[in-house]
């Protein structure tokens, strides 16, 4: 039957994912690089069927996924069965205000942001999904703590698009009765917001968030879940990322940039117990990195005797690979937490899958942790 899919934003992450997605249920590419496929009994990510990709940038409204992706992707032989995925106008809510995009939301269409968002709805309710991806580009961080401020504020589009995606896809589920898992990969609060969480467990959906996991973050994670583990203590922290993508070009701005900040620093004092001074964030944008950002990373800590050692990482990371296949594997978990009767945030796949792993004031635990955990539970659960 397939697990009926949303992507919302038609950029780099989504493109990868789709054509990771077409070469693995085609039998190109074996299963890499997507976490615990060789377990998942329940549903697998070869089950995943995108039913619809959204975006507000002109450019891409109305194309198709194969030439939007042709130019996204480093590859040659893009699937051609992404050319019957065409682009829907989406939410726009003046994400991509002050980038220099061409961008027009259904609101701007409608006339009313109230509206706009009842069509999206209402478009959600036709496609029937069970997983809603948000992808879209990275928004000023912000939380909502009480479902009154959600349900008053998201149909006007005053909390930004993110927020009124998540919105969106609890009232679906409310309206059709149809369970939906709305997974954000990006920064802003929706599993960290009480008011968002509440309204999913009121929908009887799930919300699962925030900001992925991919690249540097996890890896500074286990390399201080390994200080921690040895008894070292932790002197400082410097973690650069310099990207040459449309992603990175959107964190030059301050305010976007914060909010990763945010996602990325909240894991320091959660692993050591301690908050080690530290510099983690996206600190450049240069174009020829393309999608393989350059990481460098210097822990210094002290050791036993009050000796000094440090350790010092270079990478180059492809940053959409690694969020695509993030996706692969979240998809079939989250519709398989649904059909096990899950509901509101489950923090255990948080913690592996995002940065900033909701609810509120959950712990953040080193990824390697977090797997075992996730292992332990999704078992008992019988999905894997
Ligand atoms: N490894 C990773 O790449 C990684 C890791 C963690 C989080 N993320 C997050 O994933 C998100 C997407 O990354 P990307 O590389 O695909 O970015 P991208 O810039 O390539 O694509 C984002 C897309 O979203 C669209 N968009 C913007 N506002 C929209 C709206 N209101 N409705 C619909 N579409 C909208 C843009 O037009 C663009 O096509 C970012 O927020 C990023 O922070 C990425």
């Amino acid at each position: 039957m397939g697990i009926r899919t949303v992507l919302i934003g038609a950029g780099g992450g989504s493109s990868y994912f789709l054509v990771g997605l077409e070469r693995l249920k085609s039998r190109e590419v074996p299963p890499v690089g997507i976490p615990l496929a060789g377990l998942l009994r329940a549903h697998r990510p070869e089950d995943i069927n995108v039913v619809a990709v959204y975006d507000v940038d002109n450019s891409k409204v109305g194309r198709d996924m194969y030439s939007i992706a042709s130019k996204l992707v480093p590859a040659s032989n893009i699937p051609r069965s992404l050319k019957d995925i065409v682009v829907s106008r989406g939410l726009h809510c003046g994400s991509l205000g002050g980038l220099n995009v061409d961008a027009t939301g259904l609101e701007d269409v409608i006339g009313s942001p109230e509206r706009a968002f009842e069509e999206f709805v209402n478009q959600l309710a036709k496609l029937r999904p069970d997983v809603i991806v948000n992808v879209i580009t990275t928004e000023p961080m912000r939380f909502v703590d009480s479902e009154g401020e959600l349900v008053r504020l998201a149909p006007q589009c005053a909390l930004g698009a993110t927020l009124a995606y998540a919105y969106a896809a609890a009232e679906y589920s409310t309206k059709t009765g149809n369970p939906v898992a709305f997974i954000n990969l990006t920064p802003p609060a929706t599993a960290n917001s009480p008011g968002v969480v509440s309204a999913f467990e009121r929908a009887g959906a799930l919300v699962m968030g925030d900001d992925a996991a991919t690249g540097a973050t996890p890896l500074t994670a286990d390399l201080l879940e390994h200080m921690a583990e040895r008894g070292r203590r932790v002197l400082s922290i410097a973690q650069f990322n310099i990207g040459g993508n449309s992603d990175f070009l959107s964190l030059t701005e301050p305010e976007r940039n914060h909010s990763k900040e945010v996602t990325k620093s909240s894991m320091v004092s959660d692993i050591l117990g301690y908050d080690a001074p530290h510099y983690i964030k996206p600190t450049g944008y240069l174009e020829p990195l393309g999608d393989r950002k350059f990481v460098a990373m210097h822990i210094e800590y002290e050791s036993f005797g009050g000796f000094r050692d440090e350790v010092i990482v270079n990478a180059r990371i492809n940053d959409k690979s690694n969020l695509a296949g993030l996706m692969a594997s979240a998809i079939p978990v989250a519709k398989s937490l649904l059909e096990r009767g899950v509901r509101g945030t489950y923090a255990t796949a948080n913690r592996f899958y995002m940065k900033m792993p909701g609810p509120r004031g959950s712990k953040n635990i080193s990824k390697i942790v977090a797997y075992q955990d996730l292992l332990r539970e999704l078992k008992k659960l019988d999905i894997i």
